[in-house]
């Protein structure tokens, strides 16, 4: 089968390595792809919006499944689009990916389908969480202790121009759970942990996501599967009865309070940077799965993963997250390969046969081991041979214990 990745980060790159990689799949091609995905797949200057331009490139490559990455093509629709061509796609249509395009929508399915999130709020009353209501990149959500903050942070979140919602503060440790699914059934996926935050313990603003690691310790394969039966199931069967089943993958973005998970948000589309620490423990190929997903028939299917532990840190360019500044060279790749680190390619452009930072993530590093503390120190020890003048990255990712709640 020949696959289409449409994106240009690092989740794109793990996925089109993995496809790559894959005994089942014939060509993998990447709509616009990066210069890591360069290696990995033929890359067209296609954008990842450009329903109509994707459709062709589709066609005229024989292609057999696209796999969409990025949530903004998902919300406005060119999974529709290219299904209506004729396509198969892994990834919802446009009234599905309203999971993760409106968080307003998201409470509604939550609510109807009796799935546990925190409590709306008569905004802004701090504490709370103040969230831009549309896509923010990971930017819009601000958590706040105070009236004022919350009061500060309502500004900041209208400004993304939508709705503004508010809700309670949760306590507790995250846990990122992703399912692929074909409009009724759901397949777990290995579970991984993301730190949000900017800074090493967890201090500052929240980012697309610093790093992320899998599996995570103290939630088993079992758990996992407890969650999506709780959780994904019922929101598949919501989404399903309004006439928008949703097929692709359904990532619960779930706090671990006291009183049991509770979910912070759902996204129409692999976590970045999860899929980096995620797609490099699954056993077996990956194309498979998907392609049944895609047609409707998972059944039977289930995704097994290694025992080992990946962790991913990602190198920021200097400036991330508020103005990151691109250009930067950036070096040292194939010494942290050869250190034993697999390295995705976020955001980088080749300028003059130079590889140049071109996003506010630049590399994401994963380094499997035999446990997590291996696999952190793998993971350092090959970042640590990459430069770009002014980069920065958390120096805690997979560090310190971990609570276990729920
Ligand atoms: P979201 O985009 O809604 O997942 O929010 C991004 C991040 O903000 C989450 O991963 C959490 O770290 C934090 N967050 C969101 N909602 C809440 C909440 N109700 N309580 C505490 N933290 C939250
Ligand atoms: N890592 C968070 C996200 O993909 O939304």
């Amino acid at each position: 089968m020949n696959v289409l990745v449409v994106g240009s980060g690092g989740r794109e790159h793990a996925l089109a390595w993995k496809l790559a990689g894959d005994p089942s799949v014939g060509e993998v091609h990447a709509a616009p792809g990066n210069p890591g995905i360069a290696h990995a797949a033929t890359c067209h200057p296609v954008r990842a919006d450009d329903a109509e331009g994707l459709l062709s490139l589709c066609l005229a490559r024989r292609i057999d499944l696209v796999v969409v990455g990025p949530e903004a093509p998902l919300v406005t629709g060119i999974a529709d689009v290219l299904r209506h061509g004729g396509i198969a796609v892994f990834g919802p249509g446009a009234d599905a990916a309203r999971i993760e395009g409106s968080k307003a929508f998201a409470k509604d399915v939550m609510r109807a389908a009796g799935v546990p999130t925190a409590a709306p709020l008569e905004g802004p009353h701090g504490p709370c969480v103040v969230k831009a209501d549309g896509l923010a990149a990971g930017k819009g959500v601000f958590v706040c202790s105070t009236q004022r903050e919350a009061e500060e942070a309502w500004s900041r979140a209208a400004a993304f121009g939508g709705e503004v919602v508010c809700e309670e503060l949760l306590e507790g440790d995250e846990l990122s759970v992703f399912a692929l699914c074909d409009g009724v059934r759901a397949v777990p996926l290995p579970a991984a942990r993301d730190a949000k935050r900017l800074l090493d313990g967890d201090e500052g603003p929240n980012t697309g996501g610093m790093g992320a690691f899998s599996p995570v310790p103290g939630v088993t394969e079992d758990e996992v599967a407890e969650l999506v039966e709780r959780i994904h199931v019922p929101v598949l069967a919501e989404l399903a009865a309004r006439g928008t089943p949703f097929v692709g993958l359904l990532y619960a973005g779930l706090m671990l309070t006291p009183d049991g998970p509770r979910v912070l948000e759902f996204n129409c589309r692999f976590g970045d940077p999860e899929t980096q620490a995620i797609v490099p423990r699954i056993a077996g190929g990956l194309a498979e799965p998907l392609a049944r997903a895609a047609a409707g028939d998972l059944s039977g299917i289930e995704v097994d993963a290694s025992d080992e532990a990946a962790v991913t840190i990602v190198l920021a360019a200097p400036g991330y997250p508020d103005a990151p500044e691109t250009g930067g060279a950036v070096e040292g790749l194939d010494e942290a390969e050869a250190a034993g680190a697999l390295v995705f390619h976020a955001g980088t452009a080749l300028r003059d046969g130079r590889l140049v930072g071109a996003g506010g993530r630049v590399l994401a590093v994963t380094a499997l081991g035999d446990d997590p503390a291996d696999a952190r120190g793998r993971a350092y020890a090959a970042l640590e041979r990459i430069r770009l003048p002014g980069a920065h990255y958390r120096r805690d990712i997979a560090a310190g214990g971990v609570r276990v709640a729920g």
